[in-house]
């Protein structure tokens, strides 16, 4: 047999002593990944940290095999080892069978049962925000969605034991940490070590976050209640390997991972989603039948699910155009085969889902928002397997995405049933990245649905 050299591996143009591609990067990260997948083939080096080679991985078969083949045998990577500057170690940070043991914890929480019960509360959150909308004032609905997607995690998970003010702050350090710690993947190293306000602030939220999380898990153990929610939960679990309860550190650090990887994410999600509904009149006429004909006035509950597929192609087509993840890393730890290239350890590996989701070699006619393209299951079953990945593949998949999609559909539902939004602002609404991509910028007004027969004049 004769063994085919592979093509050597292009390294990306514009790579600079020092900063790497890092001016591209702050630039238009999004534009400057995107540029890859035209200009590059399935494997693309840039540098973020010089001295350290970052492959882009582009082509979806590869992209499966660096999740599922390969992922027991590497590491998370940089987009987690920043991550971990603030959550420590946790689910999200941890690799091999040190991930394993933290997942199997964190699991009960995740469970079909246990969602079906969230569902009431994520309902109750959605209607009390709503209730704080001023009809016909401008809204920001994306801070509005952060909001909500946070209240929604922290009445599961904490039971409600943050209170109003606490909630703001969290808020408020949360985003400055989650832009910084955007920003410490593109830059390098030696850029977080200048004492620059940029780092002061970076640092002093992420203490501030880490010191609020502390505070909640220490009262509600000091408590000894059992709440019946996540943090009681992880309270209980056990740490196989030591045989005892876990720490506080221990459980702060998860419960943070928890807040982080569910918060924005959802909150993008929905804002997508409410944006794509308002300005597509046809798909919000059909979503509001869907959702008449299913549930005849009554609120939307777990049974509902399923029973909502036009609502369901909107989240799916939502998770496909403004998907919320820009990097994705892993880190090889030996020499590794990816395809029929031979990967020196240490090389890190990443991939865009933003841009994978919006290749047309992939998805026809990719930038148009298009939910019927998922009508046929067959048809959508026929787009290129690892083309479509919401929540990623292998064993770091999202252990949220039951919890995710649960909290979609409910939100949407109870939202889209009373308030019928309209754009105030001419401003485009863009897709940005710090350490997810999120909408720019989203301001409606929201309208109350009073009369759902006058209002289906609009
Ligand atoms: C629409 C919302 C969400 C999206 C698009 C999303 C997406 C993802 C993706 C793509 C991954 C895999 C990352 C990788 O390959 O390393 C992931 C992992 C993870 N997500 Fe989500 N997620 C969402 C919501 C949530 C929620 C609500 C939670 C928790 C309440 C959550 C918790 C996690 C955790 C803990 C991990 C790490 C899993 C592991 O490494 O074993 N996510 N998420």
């Amino acid at each position: 047999m004769t063994l085919v050299t592979p093509p050597p591996i292009p390294r990306a143009a514009g790579s600079v002593p020092l900063l790497g591609h890092a001016i591209q990067l702050i630039r238009d990260n999004l534009g400057f990944v995107a540029s890859l997948r035209t200009r590059y083939g399935p494997l693309v080096e840039i540098t973020l940290q010089p001295g350290t080679r970052t492959l882009i991985v582009q082509d979806p078969g590869l992209i499966r095999t660096m999740l599922i083949d390969l992922g027991p045998s590497l590491d998370k990577g940089r987009f987690f080892e920043k991550m971990g500057q603030l959550l420590g170690d946790s689910v999200v940070t941890a690799a091999g069978q040190e991930h394993v043991r933290k997942r199997r914890q964190l699991q009960p929480a995740f469970a079909r049962t246990q969602i079906s019960r969230y569902v009431d509360i994520m309902r109750a959150e959605t209607d009390a925000a709503v209730g704080t909308w001023i009809p016909g004032r401008q809204l920001d609905v994306r801070e509005a969605m952060v909001k909500l997607s946070l209240d929604m995690l922290v009445k599961t998970v904490f039971a409600g034991s943050l209170d109003e003010a606490t909630f703001r702050r969290l808020r408020d350090d949360l985003s400055v940490v989650m832009n910084g710690v955007g920003a410490r993947v593109m830059l390098p190293d030696w850029m977080e070590r200048i004492p620059l306000p940029f780092n002061r602030r970076f640092n002093a939220a992420r203490d501030a976050v880490r010191a609020t999380i502390h505070h909640a898990v220490a009262e509600l153990q000091e408590s000894g209640q059992d709440t019946g929610d996540m943090l009681s939960l992880l309270l209980h679990a056990t740490d196989e390997e030591a045989g005892q309860q876990l720490t506080a550190h221990q459980i702060s650090s998860e419960i943070l991972t928890l807040a982080v990887a569910g918060t924005e994410t959802t909150a993008s999600v929905l804002s997508w989603a409410l944006h794509e509904i308002t300005r597509n009149a046809a798909i919000e006429r059909e979503v509001l039948d869907e959702l008449d004909a299913v549930l005849d006035g009554r609120p939307v509950t777990f049974d509902d699910l399923p029973r909502l597929p036009c609502l369901d192609r909107v989240i799916r087509e939502t998770l496909r155009l403004h998907h919320t993840g820009w990097l994705v890393t892993r880190r090889t730890v030996t020499r590794t085969r990816l395809g029929p290239w031979s990967v020196p350890a240490g090389t890190e590996l990443a991939y865009c889902q933003h841009a994978l989701h919006r290749d047309p070699e992939l998805f026809p006619d990719p930038l148009t928002f298009k939910p019927d393209r998922w009508l046929d299951e067959a048809q959508a079953q026929a787009f290129t397997p690892g083309a479509f990945l919401p929540f990623g593949a292998g064993k770091h998949k999202c252990i949220g995405d039951r919890f995710a999609l649960t909290e979609l559909v409910t939100a949407l539902a109870t939202i889209v049933r009373r308030i019928r939004f309209e754009p105030t602002s001419h401003l485009e609404v863009r897709p940005v990245a710090g350490a997810t991509v999120r909408p720019s910028t989203l301001l409606m007004a929201a309208h109350r649905r009073s009369d759902p027969a006058e209002e289906r004049q609009h």
